[in-house]
């Protein structure tokens, strides 16, 4: 079984004779509630890096006021199983408190990139990310940390604050791990009622529709965005909060693809909030 760290100090103490010798130290950070997109996490970790953290840590501070920090999932009894099949060999799981000590009054806002998209419906979330992996990131001192595509603004945040504070790790991000019909793996799908769960496939199949346009020659991205919403129309319950192409890495407005860029989605089922992107390659 893993090792479970409730505090930094129990953290740094565990991890400083990896510290001293110069291990590779690889890290997973989540919020738990476990699924098989961590677990490719975690596999890709357990391949590259001796020494395996991981983090489950419900974050209050990237919560709206009507979010869903306090029903956020918690199952830590079934993420140490999972964390155990994949070899990690030390949990951290601490406090509020402990992440956040009384006074704590420093945040990190990348500006920029984490502004639109679900910056725009979520104002603070990517502050309150970006402060809190800088904080897992000063506690743990990893050597690679590994993020995935399915939350690519979030990925994109950290790369940013990485190369402007120039921390000294390198960020691995991982292809997006999906359920058979398409619908990406998230800690939220269990909200979803069968029902739902079926509707939610709409995301996937308006990504397909918009990869096919593009492979077939077509850039612009108006003409793109139209495929794609013309398939998210026949399922009206889904509340589209954008459906945007992006550039990449900076999030820009663009008109045609020319370079990298991205399809992202986001919207409800119900009261689930699904997020969901296809890069063009
Ligand atoms: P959480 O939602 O638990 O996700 C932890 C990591 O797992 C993130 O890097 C996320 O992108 C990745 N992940 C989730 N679902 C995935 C899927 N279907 N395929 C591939 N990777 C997937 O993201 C967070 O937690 C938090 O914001 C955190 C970074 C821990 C900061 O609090």
């Amino acid at each position: 079984m893993p090792k479970i760290l409730r505090t930094v100090a129990e953290l740094r103490s565990a991890l400083a004779e990896y510290h001293a010798r110069a291990e590779v130290i690889g890290f997973v950070p989540t919020m738990g509630a476990l699924h098989e997109g961590h677990g490719m996490l975690l596999e890709r970790c357990a391949e590259e890096c001796p020494v395996r953290v991981l983090s489950i840590f419900v974050n209050p501070t990237q919560f709206g006021p009507s979010e869903d920090f306090s029903r956020y999932p918690r199952t830590f009894e079934a993420d140490l199983e999972l964390a155990r099949s994949k070899g990690v060999q030390y949990v951290f799981a601490p406090s509020v408190e402990d992440i956040y000590p009384a006074g704590f009054n420093t945040f990190i806002d990348v500006a920029g990139v984490s502004e639109p998209l679900c910056g725009a419906f979520r104002p603070g979330h990517f502050r309150g990310v970006a402060t809190v992996v800088h904080r897992l990131f000063q506690i743990v001192r990893p050597q690679v940390a590994y993020f995935g595509q399915k939350d690519l603004q979030q990925c994109l945040v950290i790369d940013r604050m990485v190369k402007d504070l120039e921390l000294p790790l390198k960020i691995a991000i991982c292809p997006t791990v999906r359920e058979a019909a398409g619908l990406a793996k998230s800690s939220r799908n269990r909200y979803l009622s069968a029902q739902e769960r079926e509707k939610s496939t709409i995301i996937w199949r308006a990504m397909e529709q918009a990869r096919r346009g593009f492979e077939a020659g077509e850039s612009d991205v108006q003409v793109l965005l139209g495929r794609a919403l013309d398939v998210m129309k026949t399922v009206p319950e889904f509340q589209i909060q954008y459906c945007e192409i992006r550039s990449l890495p900076n999030l820009e407005k663009i008109e045609r693809i020319q370079g990298p860029a991205a399809l992202a989605i986001a919207g409800f089922l119900g009261k689930t909030r699904l997020i969901d992107n296809h890069i063009f390659t």
